[in-house]
């Protein structure tokens, strides 16, 4: 049996640069682990049988699962580990919130890539995890690497950063409310496309890049510089997003309103939301932002976390 903790990510910046030949778009993204886990816990089958346990009830335990196309990923991959060693039952314990904009699913993944790799003795390098990881998904090599990093290309393409900012976030998410990532994107295509980047145009994309890799998020996580980071927080599908939800609109109003009374740094949704984030800069700060969000949203489909940033992707449990 192995036992790993899959850190949840939000987006600190996601901006999208344009239309890419194989129908995704090219993005450039800062991203950040935060200390809110699902468990994943690995028992060896053996049969060649994958099995999911998860008694979440929005999470899907057939071939759909991410974990489970991690699994059938390796199957394939190295027939003949398979043929010595069968198949796997993973438990997934779901803390993450799904359909969330925080790659609850691609943790999973991550998770099971790492997992199988020890369980199995695949001996796989960094770069093959991070590999097969970007055949499962955008965000899979990032949950892998796991700290703060540039993410480019689909997304897959990362780069992690020397250092990860001490910060905290207050996560918003209403139960009841998720988003499709391929109707985030597919929506703010036919609402933008006339702004996105002619990606034939090399000087043009490499110029608008490098913006980035010199700008001022980078700079502001450079120096440690806490409130930069906050007041340089962007991303381009909160402009489809938030209009289609007018309540995680008004969430964010309240957490905006919360951080200016409580030293918030910012407040912004991560990726394809619908969850919205307020960072702060110690656990006291966070806790009142935390607290003053409550009192005004008294509501139980409003699920509050407060996350720390972490440095780490996965964690390997001792047994
Ligand atoms: O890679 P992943 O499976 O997470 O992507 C989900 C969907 O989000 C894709 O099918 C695509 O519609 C959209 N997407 C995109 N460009 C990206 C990443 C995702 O258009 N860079």
């Amino acid at each position: 049996m192995l036992t790993l903790l899959a850190n949840a990510k939000i987006n600190l910046y996601l901006e999208i640069i344009g239309s890419r030949p194989d129908g995704f778009h090219e993005l450039v993204m800062v991203m950040q682990s935060v200390a809110l886990a699902d468990q994943i816990t690995l028992k060896p089958l053996t049969t060649p049988t994958i099995q999911i346990l998860c008694d979440h009830p929005q999470v899907p335990t057939d071939h759909t699962n991410l974990a489970y196309k991690a699994v059938a990923l390796v199957q394939k991959r190295f027939p003949n580990r398979t043929n010595q060693r069968g198949g796997v039952e993973i438990t997934i314990d779901k803390k993450i919130p799904v359909g969330a904009g925080l790659a609850g699913g691609s943790a999973n993944a991550a998770a099971t890539l790492l997992g199988l790799d020890v369980l199995w003795q695949l001996g796989l390098t960094r770069t093959g995890l991070q590999a097969l990881g970007a055949e499962l998904g955008s965000d899979v090599p990032f949950c892998l690497a796991g700290g703060c990093a540039i993410a480019t290309g689909r997304g897959e393409d990362v780069d992690v950063l020397r250092h990860t900012p001490q910060l905290f976030a207050v996560l918003a998410k209403y139960n009841s409310i998720s988003v499709s990532t391929p109707w985030a994107y597919k929506t703010y295509r036919q609402q933008f496309e006339h702004t996105y980047l002619n990606l034939g145009d090399r000087a043009s994309l490499i110029e608008r890049r490098d913006r980035l890799h010199s700008g001022k998020m980078i700079e502001a996580i450079a120096a440690g510089n806490a409130t930069k980071i906050g007041t340089h927080l962007y991303n381009d599908l909160e402009k489809v997003v938030l209009p289609a939800h007018p309540k995680v609109s008004q969430l964010k109003e309240t957490m905006i309103q919360a951080a200016k009374d409580h030293s918030g740094l910012g407040t912004m949704m991560s990726g394809s939301g619908p969850t919205v984030f307020t960072l702060a800069a110690t656990r006291q700060q966070a806790d009142s932002i935390w607290q003053s969000v409550r009192q005004q949203i008294d509501d139980t489909d409003l699920a509050l976390h407060v996350a720390p940033f972490t440095a780490r992707g996965l964690v390997t449990q001792p047994r």
